[in-house]
């Protein structure tokens, strides 16, 4: 790691004590990043005990699955007090919207995830284009309408193409990037009949490769942490239709220290600020995409979460305790210093089930992950469940293999002799992930 590069991930302050002796976590979501924060967590020294809601496989191995719903947030709290929870670890964007940072902040509870208020930087794209305006933040130029007919006129009026983007949450399936002024159409018609398109955005389509930075934020500072590569169409060399992310490489070489240093402070920090002075203060993890644009790093759009899979390849690459982080984040005394870069890289692969990104086929017996004995890969379980035949697929995105090497060409290949021997009927996955 070069010099630069530390001193982004430690750049101040003094150690002091650790925040607390024993912690009880409730973890919330059910998918591959939850599986990876459940391993992260669990390697803390301060780590006790686990719940997880709803949890999946990979995160029981490390505590105790809780079926409940995420939209009874009362019942929720109740089950932190009853658990004597000292922190909540919210994986999805779904609850955050929904206020269920606000909900266990009432009772108490320190939760890493931001209040609803603040979440609206990724649960309202209009919001975040906002306050990107307000501040500065160089973003794609774009166009607000709260209704189909006035996008559509606009566009028609326009001559020409645009980027179509519902306004809400709508699973990675609210954005659709039009060649031409009928695709545009049709894509404003599609998107304005769902929930989250009741309001659109048309904005300028940019070029340049994309990125994901994710920096740990207390509500002032913000901690970077490796930079990632999602790669999220289905087909290998970025064809076929979008899905969740099909793999992802970290970190990413061509950022250099002085240009991840740009977009943090050019392009997070006034965000952060901004939010601050709003009295709505971000504490969690913002995860900004970029894209690197001739003209330089412009945002495409925010996250109040951790990416999934991102996550499961940059977690394995911090050293130091995770735990006490997401802990000090959440009561807004981040401590920059705890957290090291580890070197090398790491892949992650995404196997998935036949039919994804569409329905996927369930129940098929899955072989292999047992066998796996290798420090340097770790598997993360997404859509699995253990059924009366043993482990079996229960999900579109199935398992993550992260390989981890002192060089990006050992780390990939690590991850695909993994990929290739863990077997189930339909497995398909991009063999392209961290080949350029
Ligand atoms: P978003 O959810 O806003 O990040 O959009 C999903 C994907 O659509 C991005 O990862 C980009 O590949 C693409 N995209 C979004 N906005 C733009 C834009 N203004 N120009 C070009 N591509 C975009
Ligand atoms: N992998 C993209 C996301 O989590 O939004």
């Amino acid at each position: 790691m070069s010099q630069a590069e530390y001193a982004i991930l430690a750049p101040d302050g003094v150690n002091e004590e650790v925040s607390t002796a024993t912690m009880n976590v409730l973890l919330i979501g059910s998918g591959g990043r939850e599986h990876a924060l459940a391993w992260k967590i669990a390697r803390s020294s301060h780590f006790t005990r686990l719940l997880s809601v709803p949890g999946n496989t990979g995160t029981g191995r490390y505590g105790q699955n809780v079926p409940f719903p995420l939209n009874d947030l009362e019942a929720l709290v109740d089950l932190g007090q009853r658990e004597d929870i000292n922190l909540v670890v919210v994986g999805p964007d779904n609850p955050l919207a929904d206020g269920i940072a606000d909900a266990f902040s009432a009772a108490g509870i320190p939760t890493f995830g931001p209040k609803a208020a603040a979440a609206r930087i990724e649960s309202s794209k209009s919001f975040a284009k906002e306050i990107m305006a307000a501040t500065g933040v160089p973003t794609a130029a774009a166009h607000v309408f709260d209704s189909p007919a006035e996008a559509a006129a606009f566009a028609q009026q326009s001559g020409q193409p645009w980027v179509v983007k519902a306004d809400g949450l709508a699973l990675g399936k609210g954005v659709v990037v039009a060649d031409d002024l009928p695709a545009t159409l049709a894509a404003i018609a599609r998107l304005g009949a769902t929930p989250a398109g009741k309001r659109l955005l048309l904005e300028e389509r940019l070029e340049g490769r994309e990125l994901s930075v994710m920096a740990l934020c207390d509500g002032e500072r913000l901690l970077p942490l490796p930079t990632a590569r999602d790669h999220k169409r289905l087909g290998e060399g970025d064809t076929g239709p979008n899905t969740g992310g099909m793999g992802v490489v970290a970190p990413v070489d061509e950022v250099t220290p002085a240009l991840l240093d740009q977009i943090v402070n050019s392009c997070m920090q006034p965000v952060v600020n901004e939010l601050a002075a709003r009295g709505t203060p971000f504490r969690g993890v913002l995860y900004a995409g970029v894209i690197l644009t001739r003209a330089g790093p412009r945002i495409l759009e925010f996250n109040a979460r951790f990416g999934d899979p991102e996550a499961q390849a940059v977690l394995p690459l911090l050293e130091g305790d995770f735990l006490e982080v997401l802990y000090d984040c959440a009561v807004g005394n981040l401590h920059p210093e705890t957290l090291r870069r580890r070197k090398g890289y790491a892949v992650c692969v995404v196997l998935c089930a036949e039919g994804y990104p569409g329905k996927p086929r369930t129940g098929d017996p899955i072989r292999g992950v047992e066998a796996v004995d290798d420090e340097q890969v770790l598997i993360f379980h997404a859509g699995t469940a253990i059924g009366p035949a043993g482990l079996c697929t229960a999900g579109g995105r199935v398992i993550g293999v992260t390989g981890l090497g002192s060089t990006l060409a050992r780390a990939r290949a690590r991850a695909y002799e993994i990929a290739e021997r863990v077997a189930f009927e339909g497995k398909h996955y991009r063999k392209d992930i961290g080949a350029e």
